[in-house]
């Protein structure tokens, strides 16, 4: 399903705006990282699949990989561990940067206890960090999040709490607890009264844009694919964009799945909204019901159209990007990873509206891959291949094209 945002306008970057998130924030992430031994955070690379563009019709398709982003598996690796660094920061001015992201800060902030809620990716990156760091942290998941995500959170020594209910119930209870015990919130959703953190995880996802736009040639991408659950990753990629190219930008496509679409019921409502639907699909990361309201004030009038996609035509879209093609290098993509080749798929079969949207024989389009198999069995199951077994064709591509 389509949906032109009936609130877009082209226009330099707000200055509101830029007081929340701007490009000189992000260079100073990057100079953090670089300093970061204990969290191995790499630049990702930017694959062209020629025969998926040549099926849409397009003149290129190209895919951010983000699954190769850390050990971590998914793009989350640039918020949390960001956030948590600056909230440690914002407490203790007087500390040196390179002393806490050497660890020396450990005895200090042991006692010092983070919380947030996640459908998997995020907590994973906020437990991993927060274990370089010394804090001890606690992680509320919800009754959809799989033993196997939970596991891999559990691994980076975080304590589990569990709850019945949905993504929004386990924000809730994560505000909760916090409040009862006097810990510290580090979320990638924000609430009322509850900003700066959100803000500094979507400046993180920020250098996904600010690596795309370093490396790119004279061509400039006419459309960006970015896929929704609160809105942070779309914001935090946009408006690193739009305050360099302002109204020279790229198109954004804003892609949820159908039973999660609180993004496309914002753009309707004019406001940061619920969801209609179970909020319950296989793309976990997206499962989200309620809007961020921060992301949203980014959103609002810069995304060009808002799509939602079913289970179906995710699923579609891991096994064809895992299959590759003669001229297509395979790639682990995961079920909240592929929304954007999803969305294409959709819009192919409406030709017409395709050209109507520039999706032409001139278009050159990007689409993120958020993660990779960061549930294997999941994976396993939905593309009937294990992981393993997908890189190592990957690897054998790689060998038969370099010759
Ligand atoms: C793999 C993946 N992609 C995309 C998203 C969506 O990010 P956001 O909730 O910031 O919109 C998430 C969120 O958890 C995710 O895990």
């Amino acid at each position: 399903m389509l949906l032109a945002n009936p609130r877009l306008q082209y226009q330099a970057y707000p200055t509101e705006l830029a007081a929340l998130m701007n490009s000189e924030q992000e260079r100073l992430n990057r100079q953090y990282w670089a300093a970061w031994d204990d969290m191995a955070v790499m630049p990702t690379p930017v694959y062209d699949l020629p025969d998926v563009a040549q099926d849409l019709g397009i003149a290129r398709f190209s895919v951010k990989d983000e699954s190769v982003r850390s050990p971590l598996g998914s793009f989350k690796a640039l918020g949390a561990p960001i956030a948590l660094l600056r909230h440690v920061l914002r407490l203790h001015p007087e500390w040196e940067v390179a002393q806490v992201l050497a660890g020396r800060y450990r005895a200090q902030l042991q006692a010092h206890t983070v919380i947030s809620a996640t459908d998997g990716n995020h907590g994973r990156a906020l437990a991993a960090a927060a274990q370089a760091l010394g804090c001890r942290c606690v992680i509320v998941l919800h009754a959809h999040v799989s033993a196997e995500r939970e596991a891999a959170i559990a691994a980076y020594g975080a304590e589990i709490v569990r709850i019945v209910g949905n993504y929004d119930d386990s924000v809730l209870e994560a505000a909760r607890l916090a409040q009862a015990h006097g810990w510290q919130v580090i979320s990638d959703t924000s609430y009322d009264g509850y900003e700066a953190v959100p803000r500094d995880v979507m400046q993180g996802y920020a250098t996904i844009a600010a690596e795309v736009l370093a490396e790119q040639n004279a061509q400039p991408y006419t459309h960006v694919l970015l896929q929704g659950g609160v809105g942070g990753l779309a914001a935090g990629v946009l408006a690193y964009w739009w305050e360099r190219c302002g109204e020279e930008r790229p198109q954004f496509i804003v892609v949820e799945p159908e039973q999660a679409d609180c993004l496309w019921q914002s753009a309707l409502q004019g406001q940061a909204s619920m969801a209609q639907g179970s909020v319950d699909s296989i793309m976990a990361g997206l499962a989200c019901g309620a809007a961020s309201p921060l992301a949203w004030r980014f959103l609002a009038a810069s995304v060009d159209y808002f799509m939602t996609v079913s289970d179906a035509e995710a699923i579609a879209a891991m096994r064809q990007l895992a299959r590759g093609s003669e001229r297509d290098m395979p790639l682990l993509a995961g079920e909240s990873g592929v929304a954007g080749l999803a969305a294409l798929n959709q819009l192919a079969a409406n030709r017409a509206q395709m050209q109507a949207m520039g999706l032409d024989a001139q278009a050159r389009v990007l689409m993120i891959n958020s993660e990779g198999a960061t549930a294997p069995s999941v994976y396993a199951e939905v593309v009937g291949e294990r992981a393993e077994s997908v890189l190592a064709r990957q690897q054998q591509w790689l060998q038969e094209h370099s010759r």
